[in-house]
């Protein structure tokens, strides 16, 4: 017996969190296990830019895609249709048995929906949806990934938590706690899998970021230094916000380097609001914020692993700091991952200068303390695995459609 797993990547922070769930179906294969797993990657083009998405291919050795929708940038609900509509397509001449989606990101809702809508013939089941990283909630419907989330979440066959809190979320909200499991995090997986490429990685280097400059990189002593990172439109599409962010930012860059890879959106602003100068320079400049160009997924591990503190607003930075032990602060009033404020090391400093100060200055002395949240232990995207082929060899698609 045979079935047919399709998966889908569309913007940058999905591709680590599929890496591993290919890695796992392949061993699955290897081993012998029934059900054989057929594979299918769908890239849905969200994300297009060479460092935005060929660089992570590259770096997690995912494989090149099967199908690229070539959907690209545009307003949310034309983004979103134009993938839905594509990806109908894929799911009509492939007829799959499960479609794997991941986070939260505009592709993962269009993949979703297309999927719960998709009648694939006359008699026929229709695909399930698998969600993996369900759960989260930051409670918080300004958020574009919040409202994807809620869709997905309630549209999915099969639910995979991270964090405890996602399994209280999916029950408050009436959710069958037979299609959830906690399985842990596969960008958690993935970060494992990587650190020992990171610790050979160059990048600190080539910004300048140890001591000495002679000989092979990896033997020599990292500088104190800080790593940023802001792309949420709430921060940065907004002129007053942005400048409150660089503000509370500014001081610290007296005392530290501040390597700050940019996000296109973010960069598309610098400019537009005339921000670059006075605080926001390049690599090398005295004092301030240093723009560098987005980074590869190795780069950046690198980078997070040896910084002395992570400013941030993305999400899944605020677990990878965790599992690394490397103090974090949130630029947001909330997060959906409340593990890493309450076992982890971040901290939430919301989007006020004095916020943000005392945000850092508590970090800055942080005693240096990992706590791993329960399950973040390398082996989610096997769980997964076993958990779909289990479920597929229940015949739980017939019954659930
Ligand atoms: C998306 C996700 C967000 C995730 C982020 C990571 C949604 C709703 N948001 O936000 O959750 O944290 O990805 O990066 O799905 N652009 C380029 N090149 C690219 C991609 C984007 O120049 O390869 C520019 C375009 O001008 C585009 C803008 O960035 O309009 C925003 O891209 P989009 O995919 O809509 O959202 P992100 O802000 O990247």
């Amino acid at each position: 017996m045979s079935i047919k797993i399709v998966s889908v990547v569309g913007a940058r922070p999905n591709f680590m969190k599929v890496a591993p769930v290919i890695r796992a179906i392949h061993e699955h294969n290897e081993k012998g296990t029934s059900p054989f797993i057929r594979h299918l990657l769908v890239h849905t083009g969200q994300h297009y830019d060479s460092l935005m998405s060929d660089q992570f291919f590259a770096d997690l050795g995912l494989p090149k895609p099967d199908v690229h929708l070539g959907a690209g940038s545009g307003s949310p609900a034309g983004q979103t249709a134009d993938i839905l509509s594509k990806f109908e397509k894929v799911l009509l001449g492939e007829s799959p048995d499960v479609v794997v989606v991941v986070g939260d990101v505009n592709s993962t809702l269009a993949c979703a929906l297309a999927t719960a809508k998709c009648s694939v013939a006359p008699g026929q089941p229709r695909p399930l949806v698998a969600h993996v990283e369900a759960g989260l909630r930051s409670f918080d419907r300004t958020m574009p990934e919040e409202i994807n989330r809620i869709v997905v979440d309630h549209l999915a066959d099969l639910l995979f938590v991270t964090e405890r809190s996602g399994l209280a979320n999916l029950r408050r909200e009436g959710i069958s706690s037979a299609k959830v499991h906690f399985v842990g995090n596969t960008m958690i997986d993935s970060l494992r899998s990587f650190q020992a490429a990171a610790d050979t990685s160059t990048v600190l280097d080539r910004l300048g970021l140890r001591y000495g400059s002679e000989g092979n990189g990896k033997h020599k002593t990292a500088r104190p230094y800080v790593l940023l990172t802001l792309h949420r439109p709430a921060n940065v599409d907004d002129r007053k916000a942005f400048q409150t962010i660089l503000e509370g930012i500014s001081k610290l860059g007296r005392e530290f380097p501040i390597i700050f890879p940019v996000h296109p959106r973010t960069r598309k602003r610098i400019q537009e609001f005339g921000f670059e100068g006075d605080c926001l320079g390049k690599v090398g400049s005295e004092g301030g914020i240093c723009l560098v160009d987005p980074l590869g997924y190795v780069e950046f591990l690198s980078l997070m692993k040896n910084a002395r503190l992570v400013l941030t607003d993305s999400g899944g930075i605020q677990e990878e700091t965790t599992s690394l032990g490397v103090p974090c602060v949130t630029i947001r009033e909330n997060t959906e991952r409340p593990v890493t404020v309450k076992h982890g090391t971040n901290v939430l400093a919301g989007i006020s200068v004095s916020g943000i100060r005392k945000a850092i200055a508590r970090q800055l002395v942080r005693k240096k303390r990992t706590h791993i949240p329960e399950k973040w232990d390398g082996k989610a995207a096997r769980r997964i695995v076993s958990i779909l082929a289990r479920s597929i060899n229940k015949g739980l698609g017939k019954e659930g459609k």
